[in-house]
């Protein structure tokens, strides 16, 4: 049965280049809908950047500029690095959009009629300076529990203490150095114990990973909390209806660009968004990190029960990046940029290697620079390339370029191949693109055993004729390989299908042969990755 799926990687600040974090995302959630494709399922896959809050303010001063032209010109430069690293996304937006607007009002005012709105007073800390309000990550000061100095005005970076901005000690404005005063304003708060069951509920309902269920299930115990909705001017981002200098913090609109941005992709593509969000026929799927489990999880699906929408059948969520073992850093070098990693290597191999790590779990991912090195060479080159150069050339030299059919062995080989597909199915269909693709090279391997036991270089030489046969089982091993495949590398499996000389290859295509069939000349599809190239890339930074 055809399945219907709306998927989401969570949308990146628009302050910001893309980086190899956001990467780990886009890349799990591209290679789940390229899969889905591929099996022949309708799937839509839409991001966004997302403009809105302070810091997005902030910058732009700083650069003279107004935010929608900032925003505008980091969202092109998302754009492009995507692009680079083959994310097919469907639409990416904007959280900025008149959509956006229209659709954050309607909710909060559906909010409002549900009596889910409360305006309360409170005091925050306010920079007499700069004239503005300011959030915890702008309040530097000295921890009240360790004394650490200049650290956020919520917690310490030192001795992890969580404490209110009141609380830290000799707190100074961090743009201006100012000290904040208290001052006191009338918030909208969202009431979200008012959907306490439901949500429950909605987790009971497998809709979310077991340790993620278990976390959750600890806010829960503990009560959820009324959620701050508001933000006073100055601020980028919608203002909330009847108010003349309240805004909605970024975190309320910003999921609610997925709808919107399904609307942009639907009004372009002629089709209709409601269903997406309202018929339960349609499966909606976030990919998410960890941090933002909070906002999709219970925020919200209340959003979206307010709003009358449907629930998202699942929230997958990934765990974080470290880079040679270590948190990403700025100091250490070992915050890499999409585009600078993409200057010095090929895009499709950080695929590859993330598939060759990414798990269903939360547990962080490591970006191992040797391993990456190794990993490349040792499969994508030397277990799947060398398969089509090698072949090639025999086939181009000896056999007249054109295929015939598979030997007796050869048959038994790609019944094998093609009988993993299940297997291989059930793997990527649960992000267990690690194993996915372990499997997938352990029948590499016994495809190159095949050709090495074979030696179809020697046969060209005395039996031409049983040379073709086996090179035809070969590339035709190839060919079933480049189908699991094509999901985590699609550019390098477009130069395999072009060598091939066959149409896009699709799962169905499994149960087929290419017999008697005329190849192309073989010409390069990729490089091997030299450790040399690692040492200068890392040393350059
Ligand atoms: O954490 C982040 O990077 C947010 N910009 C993610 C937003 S996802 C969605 F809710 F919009
Ligand atoms: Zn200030």
């Amino acid at each position: 049965m055809t399945r219907n799926l709306l998927v989401t990687s969570a949308l990146p600040y628009a302050n910001g280049d893309i980086h190899l974090g956001h990467l780990v995302e886009t890349i799990q959630t591209d290679i789940w809908v390229r899969f889905q494709k591929l099996r022949g399922h309708q799937c839509v896959y839409l991001c966004a950047d997302d403009t809105h809050g302070t810091p997005i303010m902030i910058s732009a001063k700083k650069q003279n500029r107004t935010p929608d032209e900032m925003v505008a010109e980091i969202g092109q430069r998302h754009v492009a690095d995507f692009e680079r690293y083959g994310i097919g996304f469907d639409c990416y937006y904007s959280t900025n959009s008149p959509e956006n607007k229209a659709l954050s009002e309607a909710i909060y005012l559906k909010a409002v009629s549900a009596g889910a709105i409360e305006q309360r007073e409170i005091s925050q800390m306010f920079c007499p300076n700069d004239a503005m309000f300011l959030p915890d990550r702008l309040i530097r000061g000295i921890c009240p529990r360790c004394r650490a100095e200049d650290q956020y005005g919520d917690s310490c970076e030192k001795c992890s203490a969580t404490y209110s901005p009141s609380e830290l000690m000799e707190s100074r404005c961090a743009e201006c150095g100012a000290t904040p005063i208290s001052k006191n304003s009338v918030h909208h708060f969202f009431k979200l114990s008012q959907y306490t069951d439901q949500i429950e509920a909605w987790v009971r309902g497998g809709h979310v990973q077991s340790e993620v269920a278990n976390k959750l299930n600890e806010w829960f115990e503990s009560g959820l909390k009324d959620w701050d909705i508001s933000r006073d001017a100055p601020y980028f981002g919608f203002k909330i209806p009847g108010t003349d200098d309240k805004y909605f913090y970024v975190w309320l609109d910003a999921p609610i660009g997925y709808i919107a941005t399904t609307q942009k992709w639907a009004a372009d593509a002629g089709m209709e968004w409601a269903p997406y969000w309202t018929d339960p026929a349609v499966e909606i799927h976030h990919f998410i990190g960890k941090d933002i489990l909070y906002f999709h999880t219970l925020f919200w699906p209340a959003l979206l029960m307010v709003g009358g929408y449907q629930l998202p059948k699942a929230v997958h969520v990934h765990g974080f990046l470290t880079v040679n073992g270590e948190k990403m850093s700025k100091s250490r070098g070992t915050f890499i940029n999409a585009s600078e990693f993409a200057e010095s290597f090929n895009p499709e191999y950080l695929r590859y290697y993330f598939a060759s790590k990414l798990s269903s779990g939360i547990d962080d991912i490591d970006l191992n620079f040797e391993d990456f090195v190794f990993k490349v060479n040792a499969e994508v080159v030397n277990k799947i390339v060398n398969i089509a150069s090698r072949l090639g050339a025999i086939v181009n030299k000896s056999c007249g370029g054109t295929l015939s059919t598979p030997d007796a062995v050869g048959v038994t080989l790609l019944a094998e191949i093609e009988g993993a597909a299940e297997r291989i199915a059930i793997l990527y269909e649960a992000l267990e693109t690690h194993k996915a693709t372990r499997e997938i090279m352990a029948l590499a391997d016994k495809a190159n055993q095949y050709i090495d036991t074979q030696a179809p270089w020697a046969a060209a030489k005395t039996d031409p004729d049983h040379a073709r046969q086996i090179c035809t089982t070969g590339l035709n091993a190839l060919r079933l390989l480049a189908i699991y495949l094509k999901p985590i590398v699609p550019q390098l499996i477009a130069g395999v299908e072009g060598f091939l000389g066959i149409a896009p290859l699709t799962w169905e295509d499994l149960t087929t042969r290419m017999t008697d069939h005329p190849i192309q000349p073989y010409t390069h599809l990729a490089q091997r990755v030299d450790m040399a190239a690692v040492k200068v890339f890392l040393a350059g930074r």
